[in-house]
């Protein structure tokens, strides 16, 4: 049976107790708590498990049936396959028990970046994203994103609020409507690439880890693609974190991964941004607490960029 809460995560006690046995027989030690960090959206189990020999460990988890059970098993191979020295935790292990699968990862200890321009964050995070993205995903990492669909490659928003537009539509975006459908259209045949993209980057996917620095987590939607869509996805971030669009627009211009390729990035940038203007308008799904008043925040961040490159 599908567990799906209408509020907050699954919590440890929630997991089967099969499971729950085998992941303390694997680890080698027992649960002496479970902790749920905060943020995020899911539903699943996601949380640091303290173990009574003092170790640390994260595990994801939910129940077959559960269309994250997949998002889980997709992230599992994802870590596997990273090149050395990529910002992401190591892969411990795959268990499944009793209809359920668990993916444990190595933990990170540390805050979620500071992306406010107060912070330097912000700035090892552009670094990060340049390393990642200036050379071509390994052979390796390509077959395990070529399993998964792509659910960047599908975003999209404005032609629907083109056929339909609703009243409460922000000014800039009702006058650039057309354009705005038009670039969107333009995005599914420019997705495509050969650089690694992590594809759902925001501060609570990421952790600011004691000693590695900002590491990026959820590696779920992980895909291949152009090198400008982690750091086009950024930008948006960022302005939510306080930078003004007008320096994120300049720093577009300039990052390696979106100044090479302008049309792409533009592309990317208003198919996303159509997403969050189209989904923050309809009903909240159950389980996802505060996504509907991030998509709103989100979508205006996006526009407020995207301005600044339509004609
Ligand atoms: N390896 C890790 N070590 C420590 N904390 C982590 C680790 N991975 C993720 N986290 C923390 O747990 C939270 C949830 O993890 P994650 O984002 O992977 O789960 P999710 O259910 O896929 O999230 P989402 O709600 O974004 O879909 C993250 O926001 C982060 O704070
Ligand atoms: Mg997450």
């Amino acid at each position: 049976m599908p567990v799906t809460p209408t509020s907050g995560r699954l919590q440890w006690t929630d997991v089967p107790p099969p499971l729950r046995a085998r992941l303390e027989d694997a680890l080698g030690s027992p649960v002496t708590s479970a902790v749920t960090p905060k943020g995020g959206f899911g539903h699943q189990l996601a949380a640091t498990l303290n173990l009574a020999d003092g170790r640390q460990v994260f595990v994801k988890a939910a129940p077959d049936d559960d269309p994250l059970t997949a998002a889980n098993v997709h992230e599992a191979a994802v870590l596997d396959v990273l090149p050395p020295g990529a910002p992401a935790p190591e892969l411990l292990g795959i268990h499944p028990a009793a209809d359920w699968i668990a993916v444990v990862i190595a933990h990170l200890d540390g805050p979620h970046p500071d992306l406010s321009p107060a912070s330097g964050d912000a700035a090892q995070t552009w670094a990060l994203l340049d390393k990642l993205t200036s050379s071509p995903a390994t052979a390796p990492y390509a077959a395990v994103a070529s399993n998964a669909p792509s659910t960047t490659a599908a975003l999209h928003g404005w032609d629907e609020l083109l056929a339909d537009p609703p009243g409460d539509l922000a000014p800039v975006a009702r006058a650039h409507l057309p354009q705005l459908a038009e670039l969107e259209a333009t995005w599914p045949t420019l997705a495509h690439g050969n650089r690694i993209v992590h594809g759902d980057l925001r501060a609570d996917n990421m952790v600011r880890d004691h000693n590695r620095g900002v590491t990026f987590v959820d590696w779920a939607h992980a895909t291949t693609g152009p090198a400008c869509i982690d750091a086009a996805s950024l930008a948006p971030q960022l302005v939510l974190a306080g930078h003004a669009p007008a320096d994120i627009s300049h720093l577009l211009h300039q990052h390696p991964a979106t100044a090479t390729n302008p049309e792409t990035t533009t592309a990317f940038l208003a198919a996303l941004t159509g997403h969050w203007h189209r989904n923050a308008r309809k009903p909240a799904p159950p389980g996802a607490l505060g996504l509907r008043n991030y998509q709103h925040h989100a979508a205006a961040a996006g526009l407020a960029i995207l301005d600044y490159r339509l004609s």
